[in-house]
């Protein structure tokens, strides 16, 4: 019998970090509705949350902010390799090669067993690959990279050094939630990359390396660049219905950004995504990229394709928007994912250490009973 693939059904793990129920649109980090996190906590808080089911004390959460910015730094040898790529190098792919040249720099990379250590990496990690998006998006542009500073946070430290100025506090509050949106998501793709090298026995870079390449598709992470890509294509609002009738009514293509694996309903993050790129298209004037990806998801919600597959916007269609708003480059989106997905990825891989070998089976449908013949008789 074939097997449509996809493993739907399979349950890999027990976890404590997030839970989803798909049906209703809910999703909750170790109990907490995402709805009352986004807007009131900080990335780091979450980072905490995630290590350890609970949400830090101030002192805690200024111990784990400092530490962050102070490790956020990447060796001069990294930069050089970054220097050295051609500009039109893929975000994602500057970023896969940058965190697995890091593990040559980290003395405890190749430390397998101790948990303690693997956090300590997994939050030099996470200020060192802010500061591997910073510096792409100014090197891809022929400008000197900015160097990390000790007194911000994740998401402030990303804009800072965009550009070196005093960081913007209403972008950076924007990326704050976004951070806070895409950090976690149970056995999503990304996740179980990195759980399955994990359970080889194998290190956090490694795993953290396998989670980027998986979040690099476009069925995954990479579906917010193309979605904005989308956007622009359509060019202009009146340009939605005809767009949709010739691309999509055809089948010829998905629309970017839609559809889900586990929501069939709602995606709770696109509606907050959604409500943050209203405020930043009002307080910045460029209304026409939210315009046309209203339009756009109102005529899919209103089409009976998409009614009966329980199609609707997921955290990518949104997210687009709000990430185009605050200047980013479309090739960025992704590696934005990845900056706040590595705490998810990092909780599950230390989760994960000590687990047995992830190894499902297969389905053979191949010949059998053949006989052999030599090179010289084929
Ligand atoms: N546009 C049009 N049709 C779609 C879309 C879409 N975006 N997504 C799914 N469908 C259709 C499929 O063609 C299929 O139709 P069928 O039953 O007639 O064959 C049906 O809906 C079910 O689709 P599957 O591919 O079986 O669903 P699956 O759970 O495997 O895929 C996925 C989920 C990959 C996210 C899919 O919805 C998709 O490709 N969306 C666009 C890419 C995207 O936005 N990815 C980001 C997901 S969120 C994240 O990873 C962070």
């Amino acid at each position: 019998m074939t097997n449509k693939g996809g493993l739907e059904e399979a349950i890999v793990a027990d976890i404590n970090t997030s839970y989803i129920d798909g049906s209703i649109g809910k999703l909750i980090y170790s109990g907490y509705a995402i709805e009352d996190l986004a807007e009131t906590t900080s990335f780091e808080e979450i980072l905490f949350l995630l290590f350890n089911t609970r949400l830090p004390k101030p002192k805690e959460y200024e111990s784990l902010r400092s530490t962050i910015a102070a490790e956020a730094s990447i060796p001069d040898a990294v930069i050089n390799m970054m220097k050295s790529l051609p500009a039109a190098t893929p975000a994602m792919a500057v970023l896969r090669t940058a965190v697995s040249m890091l593990s040559a720099f980290d003395p405890d990379a190749e430390n397998l067993s101790d948990k303690d250590l693997a956090q300590a990496k997994a939050f030099r990690l996470t200020g060192q690959i802010t500061t591997i998006c910073a510096a792409w998006m100014r090197i891809a542009k022929g400008q000197g990279p900015i160097a990390p500073r000790g007194d911000l946070s994740v998401a402030e430290n990303f804009v800072y050094m965009m550009s070196g100025d005093e960081p913007d506090a209403t972008a950076c509050a924007a990326l704050n939630v976004y951070l806070v949106l895409l950090a976690e998501h149970g056995m999503n793709a990304s996740t179980f990359a990195a759980r399955v090298v994990t359970a080889t026995g194998s290190d956090l870079h490694s795993a953290i390396v396998a989670g980027i390449s998986a979040l690099k598709g476009p069925s995954h992470g990479g579906a917010n660049s193309e979605a904005m890509k989308m956007f622009i294509a359509i060019g202009d609002v009146d340009n939605v219905l005809p767009w949709f009738e010739q691309n999509i009514k055809t089948g010829q293509r998905r629309i970017m950004g839609i559809g889900h694996r586990v929501y069939k309903s709602n995606d709770p993050r696109a509606g907050i995504l959604r409500r943050h790129a209203e405020a930043l298209a009002e307080s910045s004037g460029q209304r026409k990229w939210l315009d046309i990806a209203v339009k756009l998801a109102e005529t899919a919600r209103a089409d009976d394709y998409f009614v009966q597959r329980n199609l609707y916007p997921n955290v990518d269609y949104y997210s687009a928007v709000v990430l185009y708003l605050l200047g980013l480059d479309i090739d960025m989106f992704t590696p934005l994912f990845a900056m706040s997905r590595i705490s998810g990825w990092s909780a599950h891989v230390i989760a994960q250490m000590g687990g047995r070998l992830i190894r499902p089976k297969a389905n053979y449908v191949g010949p059998q009973d053949r006989k052999f013949v030599p090179m010289d008789e084929r």
